[in-house]
């Protein structure tokens, strides 16, 4: 199984830390960023990240940022992504048993290591195993994803930004 893993600036050392965990599980993993301390936005490697999901070169995504919740949200956006914010085990089997989640968010600064370490265990690990409710219901999500189509975003929309960086002309 491939994994995609992305982060912002702040959770990197707990990102390393995960990746070193599936890696010692014998999954393949997709660093997609960030990979140091210096300052940066988490949309771009929660983007990045959702979209090796959706495009297939990943099997599932994992998210983290200090509270999760920046780069879910913003790796959610990407038509296809189905991203879940998590604090504990229960959530985590339930998005994927029954809501299909490929890709699972976690907060750096919130969640402790172990109980991530477990969290991931029972995400990887659980079948999407749907109800004839869920599978309604994931049908009205899918509903209101196909209206993000229209403005989906190309992939070159943080090029300008990251050029900046890049420059060191970034200001908040
Ligand atoms: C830092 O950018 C912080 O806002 C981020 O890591 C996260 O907590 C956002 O949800």
């Amino acid at each position: 199984m491939r994994i995609a893993v992305a982060c912002d600036h702040i959770v990197t050392d707990r990102k390393i830390h995960v990746v070193d965990y599936l890696k010692q599980k014998g999954y393949e993993v997709i660093d997609c960023g960030t990979y140091d301390h210096a300052r940066t936005h988490y949309p771009i490697y929660g983007k990045l990240m959702a979209e090796t999901v959706v495009s297939g070169k990943a099997d599932l995504g994992i998210a983290i940022c200090g509270t999760g919740v920046g780069i879910t949200t913003s790796a959610d956006k990407v038509v296809g992504a189905r991203a879940a914010l998590v604090r504990d085990m229960t959530s985590a089997i339930y998005a994927k048993k029954h809501l299909n989640a490929n890709i699972i968010g976690l907060g750096g600064r919130i969640t402790g290591v172990g109980l991530m370490e477990e969290i991931l265990d029972a995400f990887i690990e659980t079948k999407f195993e749907p109800t004839e409710k869920d599978k309604n219901l994931i049908a009205k999500i899918d509903v209101i994803a196909k209206r993000k189509d229209s403005q989906y975003l190309n992939e070159h929309l943080f090029d300008p930004f990251i050029e900046k960086w890049n420059r060191g002309e970034y200001h908040d």
